[in-house]
């Protein structure tokens, strides 16, 4: 009989959370919820906590944590605010698996916290890699910590790998599936509403990880996700346009050999994997029919359209603190584009301009990558409209 393992979520209040809660739902044997996390949906986490019983809940906005705090009184279930709060559920100590699913860089000091306390980390939330991918790798392979994705591309990369020499990789292809405007002709794109952006085609997402597949800034994210998470020199990682969402991504060996991982679009599937891990548990759904679909279409990536692809590359290359630029800029450009203050189009400008302005630093510390994220927060504040 398997042991239950004890998961700690933060995020839990969105997209990926509240699916990481259906998945354990569904295995009640298998998982159990030990600790939640979330910034300031206060009625969401009562009603997770009621359900599922957690030792631990943090709220990191005071305010929604008092409110957190005075509904689940006599509970028993402790109730911490803050990013302390959160980053106390990341080093839980009875946590088997850490699920790390915040949005954005918020989520990179209780990552780096679970990395530092030898946890297993499965993680969503791309960010904290990107922008300290270095030091969390580093980490981990000090403390025994574990990272298995759950990000799909990443996830078919993984399992795509397993049982492989690394020797043996040449290349790895990250497939996209283009987002929202993938079809609209390029003199429109300056006038897209957020609402428009907001609407994938494939996916249902929190609002910064759609804008970024909109911009396809997700997918040179994730490229920066994958140097880390595989060890892959940049040269390695390609994108493909895939837009049926049913293989994740593939992995190229020296041989000529192409493994590639099919599976629905179906967010539950690499969030359960990153649970079980090793194991493979059932799910109800189907897998993909192919003789049903009929056909499965590849397009080059076009990196003029979508400048934010080779941002990313440019953030790579340039290495250090820029990554940390290159998430910080694209965070404030989304929430511009968002509070509608800048067009669709400005997104890719307004993180070119930070890029271009970032004097680079090793980022050997958080706090130098922190330190960096600020101050292009503030440059970009003081020079907006320029
Ligand atoms: N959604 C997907 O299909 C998908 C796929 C692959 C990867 N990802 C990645 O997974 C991450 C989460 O995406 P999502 O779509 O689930 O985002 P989302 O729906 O916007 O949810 C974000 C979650 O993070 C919480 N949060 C925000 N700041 C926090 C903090 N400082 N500490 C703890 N929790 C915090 C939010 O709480 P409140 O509700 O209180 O605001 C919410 O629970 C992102 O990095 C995204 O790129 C998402």
């Amino acid at each position: 009989m398997a042991s239950t393992k004890r998961i700690a979520l933060l995020g839990s209040t969105g997209s990926i959370g509240r699916q990481t809660l259906d998945v354990i739902d569904s295995l009640p044997d298998r998982f159990r919820v030990i600790a939640l996390a979330c910034h300031r949906s206060a009625d969401d986490i009562v009603a997770q906590a009621r359900q599922h019983r957690p030792e631990l809940v943090a709220v990191v906005d005071p305010e929604a944590a008092r409110k957190v705090g005075e509904a689940l009184q006599g509970s028993g279930i402790e109730v911490a605010a803050g990013l302390a709060g959160v980053t106390r559920c990341a080093v839980h100590p009875e946590a088997d698996v850490v699920v790390a699913a915040a949005a954005g860089v918020a989520g990179l000091r209780p990552v780096w916290e679970a990395a530092r306390a030898g946890k297993r980390l499965a993680l969503a939330n791309k960010e904290p890699l990107v922008v300290a991918g270095h030091l969390i790798r580093a980490e981990a392979a000090r403390s025994g910590a574990v990272l298995l994705p759950i990000d799909s591309e990443h996830s078919a990369i993984f399992q795509s790998l397993l049982g492989q020499h690394r020797e043996s990789v040449a290349r790895v292809i990250l497939t996209a599936s283009g987002g929202a405007f993938r079809d609209l002709p390029q003199d429109e794109l300056a006038r897209v509403t957020p609402e428009q952006a907001l609407a994938h085609p494939t996916w249902k997402m929190g609002p910064k990880v759609t804008v970024d597949s909109a911009t396809l800034m997700n997918k040179g994210l994730e490229l920066i996700e994958a140097r880390w998470l595989f060890d892959l020199a940049p040269e390695m990682l390609g994108v493909v346009l895939h837009r049926e969402s049913i293989v994740h991504s593939l992995v190229e060996f020296v041989d000529g050999a192409v493994m590639a991982h099919l599976a629905q679009p179906d967010m539950r599937l690499p969030i359960q994997f990153a649970l079980s891990y090793p194991a493979r548990l059932a799910r109800p759904e189907p897998p993909p029919d192919l003789a049903h679909l009929g056909a499965l279409r590849f397009e080059p990536f076009d990196g003029e359209r979508w400048p934010c692809v080779e941002l990313a590359r440019r953030a790579m290359a340039m290495g250090g603190t820029a990554p940390s630029a290159l998430s910080a800029a694209d965070e404030v450009a989304v929430a511009w584009f968002l509070d509608g203050r800048i067009p669709f189009t400005a997104i890719p400008h307004t993180i070119e301009r930070a890029l271009t302005a970032h004097d680079v630093k090793p980022g050997d510390s958080l706090e130098a990558l922190l330190e960096a994220d600020a101050q292009v927060r503030r440059f970009l504040e003081r020079t907006q409209g320029r």
